[in-house]
């Protein structure tokens, strides 16, 4: 297709017009020949699809389905489709957790788009780390590139009532924890809340990923919400197909899509869906990738003065199937105008104001809220500051409890996930509904891999006697798809020294979200003792990945991605 075998940007192009010409060509073409093609079919704009396909991996078991509509896309717009492997990431099954493994992820899509030729490229992903990982690879080969999104699973049924993975996960749980459920009944739940192929039916971090993805003009329109089984989810995919060879032809390189605007907007959004408080973690990572930073403050200020708009769990009622069903990422969209940059470009080539005209017409329905009548007024996410964390720490304030928004109390400190599971369920622990929880070490380095523990479970015998939430900290992530209130990112962590580390039991913190203020009421005097007497020592590894995560991950305001894989900051975002 090229007469410019390597793109200024890293990704190689066309097949047959890979690296230099003559015999090595010859080579080439001989190899892949062995596969049966023939010249005419080498001839066309050839598009790799990353095949993120895993027994391991339920959120993706709509692969061999989504392959053959992405082939059928692309072989009908012209171009020849070329299916890789990339290593796959499922929540329940990478351990010690998958954030661990996101940036193993993201440098294997990087260097294999690098590495092999193909004029554009199909991400397919889905599960919670997946599509950031693909995102970032991406952000960094360059060269155009389309996300297929796996789609949602559909919700299930237990005795009459609906249920979804996980936000039901989590509460079934709960009330069996506190002795509202049997064995019996929490054995049947458990066959339905998970009742088909596809990835997690709330807004927890797949879904949250899913929109942001599509808000950034990273999919095709309409991408977004088809869940995974449904006939739309497999046109999505054959459009996205057809998407690809027109980006390779129109060379609609991924620079060009995530601009700073395309990331407002992406923000913007994830303050409107009430979004998981892990894409504030992935988009930074992803902004990072592009030179770009991640201002906290500028952030909060957007959450001030942008609603929360759609009514899906956990923050609201209703499931991913339902955001579908009303039109869709569009629906959102078109409330959201007044707040978007309109001009920004997509791959398809047209901007996302041109896209949102060419959507179907609105109609009335119960998911997205009118900008006029938002579920909250301000957005989900909101950025502390305070002694206790002077780089930021963040709370999702639209699925916490109004009454533990301005609150003072006595901390009560688990010094990592061994010690709290040791001890929260013991009778003798001594704790009130009015204390407040903190679990250091599991942030970035501490677990290591930053796992989704800061959602604390509620002491048990406080759980018997009918408490439902509390103020919990932690250095660490909570899953998208979990409710409370429940202060995360705590930065810096206390595994390297952050504040954190030298909380203790009886120590006095506040919270208040009003004032966006995080204290630790001990005087600093006394902290620098503490420090003097019990210096932190960074966690290390002698060999392998661990070595290599270690010594080079950020904190979490940088998006815990590896210090060498984003180049210097040139910009913030949000720009005030
Ligand atoms: Fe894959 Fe929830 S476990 S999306
Ligand atoms: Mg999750």
């Amino acid at each position: 297709m090229s007469s410019d075998p390597q793109d200024p940007t890293g990704m190689r192009r066309g097949l047959t017009s890979y690296g230099d010409a003559g015999f090595s060509l010859f080579l080439r073409k001989a190899f892949i020949k062995g596969a049966g093609y023939s010249d005419s079919a080498l001839d066309r704009p050839v598009i790799g699809i990353a095949d993120t396909g895993s027994g391991y991996n339920p959120c993706h078991g709509n692969m061999p389905q989504l392959l053959e509509a992405v082939e059928r896309g692309i072989m009908l717009a012209g171009g020849l489709p070329v299916r890789f492997p990339t290593i796959s990431l499922h929540e329940s099954f990478a351990h010690p957790t998958s954030m661990y493994l996101r940036n193993l992820m993201a440098i294997d899509t990087e260097e294999m788009l690098r590495a092999q030729p193909m004029d554009a490229v199909v991400l397919i992903g889905g599960c919670d780390k997946t599509v950031p990982a693909q995102l970032m690879g991406a952000a960094s080969a360059g060269g155009p590139a389309v996300q297929l999104i796996t789609g949602s699973m559909l919700t299930g049924s237990h005795r009459g009532e609906r249920v979804g993975a996980c936000t039901d996960c989590r509460r079934y749980w709960a009330r069996f924890r506190a002795g509202g459920v049997d064995d019996a009944e929490i054995a049947a739940v458990n066959d339905q809340l998970v009742p088909s192929v596809g990835t997690c039916s709330v807004m927890g971090t797949a879904s949250t990923m899913a929109t942001i993805a599509e808000a950034l003009g990273m999919t095709v329109p309409g991408g977004a919400t088809p869940p995974a089984v449904t006939a739309d989810r497999m046109r999505v995919a054959e459009a996205s197909g057809a998407a690809a060879v027109n980006a390779a032809k129109q060379r609609i390189t991924i620079d060009r899509i995530l601009t700073p605007e395309a990331f407002e907007n992406a923000l913007r959004v994830l303050l409107a869906i009430g979004g998981s408080t892990n894409a504030v973690v992935h988009l930074a990572a992803i902004m990072g990738r592009r030179g770009l930073s991640l201002d906290l403050q500028a952030l909060d200020r957007m959450g001030r003065e942008t609603p929360v708009l759609i009514d899906l769990k956990p923050s609201g009622q209703h499931y991913m199937e339902d955001f579908h069903a009303a039109g869709g990422v569009a629906t959102l969209l078109r409330e959201l105008k007044p707040l978007l940059h309109l001009q920004a470009m997509t791959i398809t080539g047209r901007t996302l104001g041109e896209e949102l005209d060419r959507a179907p017409p609105p109609f009335s329905q119960d998911v997205v809220k009118p900008l006029s009548k938002p579920l909250h007024a301000q957005g989900g996410i909101a950025v502390l500051q305070g002694n206790l964390a002077p780089g930021g720490a963040i709370i999702k304030q639209s699925a916490a409890d109004p009454k533990l928004m301005e609150h003072e109390g006595r901390a009560v400190v688990f010094e990592n996930a061994a010690d709290l599971a040791e001890r929260i369920d013991g009778d003798g622990l001594d704790v009130n509904a009015d204390d407040i929880l903190v679990l250091k070490n599991i942030g970035p380095k501490g677990a290591p891999g930053m796992p989704e523990a800061g959602y604390l479970p509620i002491p048990r015998k406080l759980a018997r006697a009918g408490v439902k939430d509390m103020v919990r900290i932690s250095d660490g992530r909570m899953s998208g798809t979990a409710f409370g209130t429940i202060v995360l990112h705590v930065t810096p962590e206390s595994a390297v020294g952050g504040p954190l580390a030298y909380v203790r039991t009886g120590d006095r913190i506040r919270l208040s979200v009003g004032k966006r203020e995080l204290m630790l009421l001990v005087a600093e005097e006394e902290l620098e003792k503490r420090r003097q007497a019990s210096p932190v020592s960074e966690p290390a590894a002698e060999r392998g990945y661990r070595k290599l995560f270690l010594a080079t991950v950020t904190q979490a305001d940088r998006g815990v991605d590896f210090d060498f894989l984003q180049p210097a900051a040139t910009g913030k975002v949000p720009r005030t």
